[in-house]
């Protein structure tokens, strides 16, 4: 089964997806004179910028936007752009925001984008091609599904301590970890095939603490919806068991290990400039705080989280006689339960992040 075919398309990722601008923005800045140091060889043409997880792109036009001011204070080359994702991702929404014909693009006559289908854990783009690369809350996804069922709960990283139902056994656990430290290995090797010497990395992604792990109250929300569907016989309790989202959320350590393992074969590809856990404000938790509008928050939580689980619960019930309805239902009752009960599923945003530069080969 494929792990996922992307986000929700048509605008709906586009629309739900503040809370990852925020998390993005707090690390931007570590872009701004990022190139200040790189030297670039006489033979260089053309700066190379790419995002990878890019969905629907209005996040990932305002981290290039970025990149290309922090170019332009030390080049006038042009500047090719790339945004990758999946195949299977919808790119039509992207492809208007780069279009100046629909106000769109990078106000530079000398910037030329270009999108890229493929998998960030895959080499694919041309060696030594690419000057900045950066992946914003995307690496979490993992390659594969490795194993074949999950019966305790619907995500690799468990129910979170307060809501606590179901769980996840130390052996499966061990399996996604070790799963997202060989992804990370993958991506970073991909990407060292792709980056000039001295060339930056920028890895971020939703994160897990000891406190808040960004997966707390949306995946027990929606673990107990998928529950409601087994109680109202809508699906069985053999199809609860073999559904789970394959997403990982890693702690800190677990993002720079590979980079600080003596044995691992990226630690001498990369030099790990920087990295940081850190929490931002989620603007519908901000609103709600403010207007106690229950209504606008329950129905902002679940679309935000429904814009990156729906294609997987999706493509896990692929065969159920009545897809839409069982989907509608999931996400209707997730929006139920987040009305009733707020306090149960408290969200917090914290992230993870790690900036890296190309070393030069021996
Ligand atoms: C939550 S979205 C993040 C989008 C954007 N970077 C942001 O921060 O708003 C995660 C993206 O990662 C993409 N993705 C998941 N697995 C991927 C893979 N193996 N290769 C490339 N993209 C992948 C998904 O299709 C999705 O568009």
């Amino acid at each position: 089964m494929q792990v996922t075919s992307g986000m929700v398309g048509q605008g709906f990722y586009n629309d739900n997806s503040a809370p990852q601008l925020s998390a993005i923005s707090y690390v931007l800045s570590w872009l701004d004179d990022a190139f200040d140091q790189l030297v670039l060889d006489d033979q260089t043409a053309t700066i190379g910028l790419v995002d990878f997880g890019c969905s629907e792109g209005a996040n990932s036009v305002a981290v290039l936007k970025r990149l290309i001011v922090a170019v332009r204070k030390t080049s006038d080359l042009p500047i090719q752009t790339i945004h990758s994702d999946l195949p299977t991702n919808d790119f039509s929404e992207l492809f208007l925001r780069l279009s100046p014909k629909e106000g769109g693009g990078y106000d530079d006559d000398n910037v030329f984008s270009a999108t890229v289908g493929g998998s960030m854990f895959d080499q694919l783009l041309p060696p030594k091609s690419v000057h900045f690369a950066t992946t914003f809350n995307a690496i979490g996804f993992l390659s594969k599904r490795p194993l074949e069922q999950l019966p305790g709960y619907i995500l690799p990283n468990g129910p979170s301590k307060q809501r606590a139902v179901g769980q996840v056994t130390k052996a499966e656990e061990k399996v996604f970890a070790e799963l997202a430290y060989s992804d990370l290995q993958d991506f970073a090797k991909a990407r060292a095939a792709e980056l000039v010497p001295g060339g930056k990395l920028l890895i971020q992604v939703f994160g897990a603490g000891d406190e808040f792990r960004t997966c707390d109250g949306l995946y027990d929300v929606l673990n107990d919806a998928v529950l409601e569907a087994v109680d109202q016989a809508m699906i069985s309790q053999g199809d609860y068991d073999q559904y789970y989202q394959p997403v990982y959320f890693r702690t800190l350590k677990e993002l720079t290990a590979p980079f600080e393992d003596p044995d691992s074969e990226v630690a001498n590809l990369f030099t790990l400039e920087r990295s940081e856990f850190y929490e931002v404000t989620v603007p519908f938790v901000q609103e709600y705080e403010k207007t106690g509008d229950i209504d606008v928050y329950a129905a902002a939580y679940t679309n935000f989280f429904r814009a990156f689980t729906e294609a997987v619960l999706r493509l896990n019930f692929a065969n159920h006689p009545s897809l839409e309805t069982l989907v509608e239902f999931v996400f209707d009752q997730s929006e139920k339960l987040v009305r009733q009960y707020p306090e149960r599923y408290e969200f917090h945003y914290v992230a993870v992040a790690a900036l890296l530069t190309r070393k030069a080969d021996p």
